[in-house]
């Protein structure tokens, strides 16, 4: 079967979780291949199996290039020890519920690793059926995402303008990417959860102890975005997940292509982390966990 098959059978049995991201109607899955709603706006599958919501092109900071090294980093096991926390908050919320399907949403899915990652580790560890929905601005990490895993729901769409209907989903992650917690509040079910990791001070400290040396960007801070999910969201969880991952010289070329951290770095500070050939990073993440008000 071919892909663009595979993903219309997919869009067409949860095509009640969209609606029109220009008129707000339900959603149908159209001979054509496409998502259409009353009014008409008619939206295609590509030909790899995802759907561009977008209503119109976004120019991302996240190019192939960059998406492509963090897909690199994220299979060779690096963010592993956090998706593994990340399972199992999301088994202890869906299986209670056996006999139905439980809907997860990644908002800001980036290059879609970590979902077909988390996907992997509930399976078989639940009995609810779940379909998982990823999101993400950019559509070259839409591209990549799609590429590599055909059982989930793809969209290049805008998390401050999610193209779903209210209370859909049991469960969003919001993994290192930015938020809209009305936009999370109006598409979670009324039982469901919010996700959310942010970068601990120690994550990747060996990078900004160099590339940040004595500015005001050297010690990082998440208290601010912390508050912000309390003012939003009920916390019911607060990890803090800290571990050092061993690097080798090609895992390092990756990892300093696949961070933002990079954006606005002299070469000459570039030049002095080649030299250092560090050998292990530190990850350091800040798992947040709330429900509703
Ligand atoms: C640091 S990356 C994290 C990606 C992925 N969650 C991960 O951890 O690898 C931030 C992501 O947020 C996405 N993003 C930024 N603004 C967005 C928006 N308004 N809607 C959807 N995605 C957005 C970017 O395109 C990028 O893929």
């Amino acid at each position: 079967m071919k892909k663009i098959d595979i993903a219309k059978t997919m869009f067409s049995d949860n095509c009640h979780l969209f609606k029109c991201p220009v008129c707000g109607n339900e959603m149908n899955i159209a001979d054509s291949q496409s998502l259409v709603c009353i009014n008409r706006h008619s939206f295609d599958l590509s030909r790899q199996g995802y759907v561009n919501l977008l209503l119109k092109a976004n120019k991302s900071k996240y190019d192939k290039d960059m998406l492509e090294s963090r897909n690199i980093i994220s299979k060779s096991g690096f963010f592993d020890p956090m998706l593994e926390q990340i399972s199992s908050l999301v088994l202890r919320q869906i299986s209670p519920n056996p006999s139905s399907s439980a809907f997860v949403l990644d908002a800001g899915c980036g290059e879609g690793s970590h979902l077909s990652r988390i996907l992997s580790m509930t399976r078989n560890k639940s009995r609810a059926k779940l379909q998982a929905v990823g999101i993400d601005i950019s559509k070259e990490g839409i591209r990549i995402a799609a590429r590599d895993n055909i059982e989930i729901i793809w969209c290049v769409a805008d998390l401050a303008k999610l193209p779903f209907k209210d209370k859909q989903f049991d469960v969003i992650l919001n993994v290192l990417s930015p938020a809209s917690y009305t936009e999370f509040d109006r598409v979670l079910k009324d039982t469901g959860i919010l996700i959310k990791v942010v970068p601990e001070s120690g994550y990747l400290i060996q990078l900004r102890n160099i590339f940040f040396d004595r500015t005001d960007k050297e010690a990082y801070s998440n208290e601010k975005v912390i508050k912000l999910f309390t003012e939003n969201f009920h916390l019911i969880e607060n990890q803090r997940l800290s571990y050092e991952v061993e690097l080798d010289e090609t895992s390092l070329y990756h990892l300093l292509n696949m961070t933002p951290l990079t954006w606005n770095v002299d070469k000459e500070k570039m030049q002095k982390v080649n030299n250092m050939r560090i050998s292990k990073i530190t990850a350091d993440f800040r798992i947040l966990c709330g429900n509703k008000f």
